[in-house]
């Protein structure tokens, strides 16, 4: 017979007398206090089962407890194997690789095969893929008329997630989520048609004639031939350049459970096809306080205008009146891996471009707000987005058009994540409770008789 074990409450002191066999290890002893029965419940991978909270009833008909977290602070909606994120230390790391070591040696073709399929692909593996989605990056004649309706004023990122979801209405295959195969060819389409669409949002409101895709080149050079050829027969590129670029869309190629992934798995456990899947996750992206961040930054660097007005500006920011943008991040409260390396690649980039003034601006913004009280004590550090920008525009690249590069380097996380949840067996449609604070039953008055 085994007898019981005198429990400390942590928050109040009191001691609970527990049986001893649901002091079993790796679980959390639970008292209700409500009608003082005691639930064991297991903790597995530092993380209870919200559904366990379901058997704590005060009566038979209560619902159960429920867990209440806004925003989700606190919340794992799923198990993943894909990116690894210690925010206090800043490590970021695709499916166990540092973030430092891909940006270093890698290319993002190889990080976007490495995502959705789990390691690094073999040298025939990698020929094949990257032949695949090159030979995916033509858009369906309609889809450029489609693109030619917009305005010539439209925010590329409008017009990127429209074009995107109507990719949807040419591969009704799509559909077909289970079936492996027809998942690939999906993946193949997706990353081969983003950066096409996302150069034809750009070439439309110039008024330029689209360049079609060149498969000689490589999947950025691609990108930047698409972007900005003009009557040569060959956009000559520049190998910097090319290769800045590549490491930025490594940079953002995933980030496990941010808002643009969760609306991807959330659109996607409803077995929507990929497509449209992708552009919700691309309207969540192009939000201000998530990719939109990048463009938002140089509208603020803009605004401050000079070195000597930034402190001004940080204290407004003390004040609550603006938000310091591409500063802050829910998961890391210490500097961002990916913003460190960012900072490295412009000095590069500079080389060629000559250097922005707006660098300065953002040095200076970064040396003064770290040193200020507000920023240490909430764990306020740059972000992905602080530098970013500036180097796209070093590139040439026009500020709206930042967070649609986000968008192509980002498809690839999407899909991995996509796919991760599609074969999931544990997941079914999403679908969060809520606690309704509304009225009770009150009856339906006819229009005249309201006051
Ligand atoms: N400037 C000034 N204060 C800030 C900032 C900021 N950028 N970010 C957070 N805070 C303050 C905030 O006011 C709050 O203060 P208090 O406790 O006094 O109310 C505290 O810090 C905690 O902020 P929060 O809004 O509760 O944090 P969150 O985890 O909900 O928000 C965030 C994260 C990224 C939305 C936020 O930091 C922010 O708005 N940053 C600016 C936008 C930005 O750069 N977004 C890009 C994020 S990285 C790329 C990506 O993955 O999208």
């Amino acid at each position: 017979m085994s007898g019981t074990k005198t429990i400390i409450d942590a928050q109040n002191g009191k001691t609970f007398e527990v049986p001893e066999e649901m002091l079993q290890s790796g679980s959390l002893i639970i008292i209700d206090s409500r009608n003082g029965k005691k639930y064991s419940v297991p903790v597995t991978n530092g993380t209870i089962r919200a559904m366990d909270f379901r058997q704590m009833k005060i009566s038979d008909d209560d619902f159960g407890l429920m867990t209440y977290d806004p925003a989700f602070l606190n919340t794992a909606s799923c198990r993943s194997a894909i990116t690894f994120i210690d925010g206090d230390k800043g490590l970021l790391r695709y499916r166990g690789y540092p973030i430092e070591q891909l940006a270093e040696k890698s290319s993002f073709l190889e990080v976007a095969y490495l995502l959705i399929y789990g390691s690094l692909p073999t040298k025939t593996e990698f020929e094949e893929w990257s032949h695949n989605i090159v030979h995916h990056t033509m858009l369906h004649e309609n889809t450029k008329k489609l693109m030619e309706g917009f305005n010539r004023d439209a925010h590329p990122m409008g017009m990127f997630i429209s074009s995107v979801g109507a990719l949807s209405s040419l591969y009704p295959d799509a559909k077909n989520i289970f079936d492996k195969d027809l998942r690939q060819l999906q993946i193949y389409r997706l990353l081969g048609k983003m950066p096409t669409i996302a150069a034809y949002c750009y070439r439309h409101r110039q008024g330029l004639p689209y360049v079609y895709p060149d498969n000689t080149l490589s999947y950025t050079g691609n990108f930047l031939s698409m972007m900005f050829k003009m009557t040569e027969l060959k956009y000559k590129l520049n190998p910097v350049l090319e290769h800045a670029l590549d490491v930025l869309f490594i940079l953002h190629a995933d980030h496990e459970q941010n808002c643009s992934a969760n609306v991807m798995r959330s659109v996607g456990s409803s077995q929507a096809d990929p497509f449209v899947s992708l552009a919700a996750a691309s309207a969540a992206l192009y939000g201000p306080l998530h990719g939109g961040a990048n463009e938002q930054v140089l509208h603020m660097l803009n605004d401050i205008g000079s070195k000597e007005n930034v402190a001004a500006y940080v204290k407004r920011v003390k004040e609550g009146e603006v938000r310091l943008m591409g500063f802050g991040h829910r998961v890391y409260k210490n500097y961002d891996p990916r913003a460190k390396y960012i900072k490295e690649i412009a000095d590069k980039v500079f080389e060629v471009t000559g250097r922005s003034r707006l660098i300065d601006i953002a040095l200076e913004l970064e040396r003064i707000a770290l040193q200020e009280e507000y920023f240490i004590t909430r764990k306020l550090y740059p972000n992905v987005d602080f530098y970013s920008g500036i180097i796209y525009q070093a590139m040439g690249f026009p500020t709206d058009a930042f967070t649609v590069l986000f968008a192509i380097a980002r498809t690839a996380g999407w899909l991995a994540q996509w796919q991760e949840l599609i074969l999931d067996q544990e997941q079914k449609i999403s679908r969060p409770r809520q606690m309704y604070v509304g009225e009770g039953k009150r009856d339906y008055i006819e229009v005249k008789k309201r006051e």
